[in-house]
């Protein structure tokens, strides 16, 4: 059955950490009934404080009515059961670990219990749709639907594998804009499709620099953030996107200096520093040094 996007109305969000709590409430924002599901009971409880947070910072920039606060949240509905997540689900987006066997075992079981209709989404950052599309049972209605950061960076991405139907990616074309978001489309598999494909580069780099002795964490966020008039650098980027999530991508490859940086994030996971979402990484949360008003220096002369 070819689906269009009026059909889509009830959306399942498959591990609800950093992305899927964000793509969760954004589905919510736009009038879709989503469900979320994870196997970790106790992340519920950071997800809706999260998904709060950002709530309140929309109301307080006029992004949404405080009045609609509550049907938002009524919108969302939190479960650990994989049958009541998938019977009803009309398109599915994964967030799950970025680790190739979790989102095997994850496709092989969501395949298997979802209604025939449903699209299948990933949100992997580096990994490919094809690797998941055959053990979903559905290659055809399988595609790559990858956010960034949703509220602050707005651009989803779509990228097919080669037996994706054309209707599919059209479909997950036009909802980009109903979701707030600028879509752009990959025209062939590639890990980390456009962007994160660019980003892996810079952060691998300041990554070489601090583990080569080159420059601090500080310096070179500084080096990033004066130059570019970026409102945060490398490090700060590390931190929101998660250091457990960065040493799934980084581990992979195999020359010197990624190997140096993956011994770095491995030891500060170890350490239980995982970025924003632990309150420290390379920096300390809720106030990051770098988001203080003289981490670039004092204010320039106002008159020479
Ligand atoms: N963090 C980012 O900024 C970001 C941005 C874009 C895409 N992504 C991608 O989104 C995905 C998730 O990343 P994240 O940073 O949110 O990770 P995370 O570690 O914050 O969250 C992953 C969640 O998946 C859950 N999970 C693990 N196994 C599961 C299973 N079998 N069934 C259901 N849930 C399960 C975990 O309990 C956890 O809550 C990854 O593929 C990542 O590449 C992340």
């Amino acid at each position: 059955m070819i689906l269009s996007l009026k059909d889509i109305k009830k959306v399942l969000i498959l591990g609800c950490g950093t992305l899927g709590t964000r793509v969760g409430l954004r589905f919510a924002l736009s009038g879709y009934l989503v469900k979320m599901y994870d196997i970790d009971e106790k992340i519920f409880i950071s997800a809706q404080k999260t998904q709060d947070q950002l709530l309140q910072y929309l109301v307080k920039n006029n992004l949404l009515a405080p009045q609609h606060v509550d049907k938002v949240t009524d919108r969302i509905s939190w479960t650990l059961s994989p049958e009541e997540a998938a019977y009803d689900a009309d398109l599915i987006n994964e967030s799950v670990t970025e680790d190739v066997e979790v989102k095997l075992r994850v496709w092989k079981q969501f395949g298997a219990l979802s209604p025939e209709h449903t699209i299948f989404t990933t949100n992997t950052s580096y990994l490919l749709p094809s690797m998941f599309a055959e053990i979903s049972g559905r290659p055809e209605r399988f595609c790559a639907y990858h956010f960034h950061d949703v509220f602050y960076a707005r651009v989803v991405d779509i990228m097919p594998h080669a037996n994706t139907e054309k209707w599919v990616v059209d479909l997950l074309i036009q909802l980009g804009p109903v979701l707030d978001q600028i879509p752009v489309y990959i025209e062939k598999e590639s890990p980390g499709y456009i962007f994160n494909y660019m980003l892996m580069s810079v952060l691998g780099s300041a990554g070489a620099l601090l583990t080569n002795g080159t420059g601090s964490v500080e310096a070179i966020d500084k080096s990033w953030m004066g130059n570019l008039k970026t409102e945060i650098g490398p490090f700060g980027i590390l931190d929101a996107v998660g250091l457990d999530t960065a040493w799934h991508v980084v581990k992979k490859y195999k020359d010197d200096k990624s190997k140096r940086f993956a011994i770095l994030l491995k030891q500060m996971i170890e350490k239980g520093k995982l970025g924003v979402k632990s309150g420290e990484g390379f920096y300390h949360y809720p106030n990051p040094r770098f988001k203080e008003p003289d981490f670039l220096g004092d204010k320039p002369c106002e008159e020479l």
